[in-house]
């Protein structure tokens, strides 16, 4: 069994940042399962497959066979042998993930395979159900959230730095639904385990943030 850490909390946390340097300094392979949704929101959306119809959702998970595998430690998602890793930051993609997450059939599709992973190395894994469904028994819990002023800002400064016409507003709004979605849904929402350390990174740097997670990971891993 590897040493399991599990980061969960909203959209635009900035999860995704802290957990990949945590991975580097701590030397854990950083396993994103958001990516995972998002790599059978691929398939769904070339598919024509409804989100809202949850045979069809079946079946297409039936159909796809999803494979993570790590190149100089950088995870790649691929879907019935194709790489598709570059396609996962799509917003429709983005949006398709949210919405078929919320389907129990989606969700226990990726539970074996997120374990599996959890299983065989140390890891740190990230999403929203981590510390909560997917590894209970994780060695470390962090909940990481920000205010969605903070996560809009950060995610508005992102675009406007790739050159990507935004709204600052829109993304707000967009962060806010997304919240709402992935917190109240029946299965596995998004919710602070009851044994997670709480941050809240609006008025913390991505290096005093990683500084906290590795110091908790070296406590853990010196007390059993
Ligand atoms: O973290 P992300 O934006 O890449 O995740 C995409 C969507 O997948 C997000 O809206 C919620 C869902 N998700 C989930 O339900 N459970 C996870 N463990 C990870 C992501």
């Amino acid at each position: 069994m590897g040493f399991n850490v599990a980061i969960d909390g909203p959209a635009g946390a900035g999860k995704s940042t802290i957990a990949k340097l945590v991975a580097e300094k701590e030397q854990f392979i950083y396993v994103d399962t958001g990516a995972m949704y998002r790599g059978l929101a691929v398939y769904f959306l070339d598919h024509g497959v409804s989100p809202e119809n949850e045979g069809e959702l079946e079946n297409a998970c039936e159909k796809i066979k999803m494979d993570i595998r790590y190149e100089n430690k950088v995870q790649q998602v691929y879907v019935n042998g194709e790489n598709i890793t570059g396609r996962l930051r799509e917003e429709a993609v983005g949006n398709m993930a949210s919405v078929c997450a919320a389907v129990p059939v989606v969700r226990e599709k990726l539970l074996e395979l997120q374990r599996e992973l959890a299983a065989a190395q140390d890891v740190i894994m990230d999403g929203r159900d981590i510390g909560t469904c997917v590894l209970p028994q994780a060695d470390l819990k962090i909940f990481l959230t920000a205010s969605v002023e903070t996560r809009a800002r950060r995610r508005y400064l992102e675009l406007k730095e790739k050159g990507v016409a935004c709204d600052l507003e829109e993304i707000a709004a967009d962060i806010r639904e997304r919240d709402e979605r992935d917190s109240t849904r029946k299965t596995a929402p998004l919710k602070q385990a009851a044994d997670a350390v709480l941050i809240d990174s609006s008025d913390l740097s991505i290096e005093e943030v990683v500084a906290v997670i590795a110091s908790l990971c070296r406590e853990k891993r010196k007390t059993p």
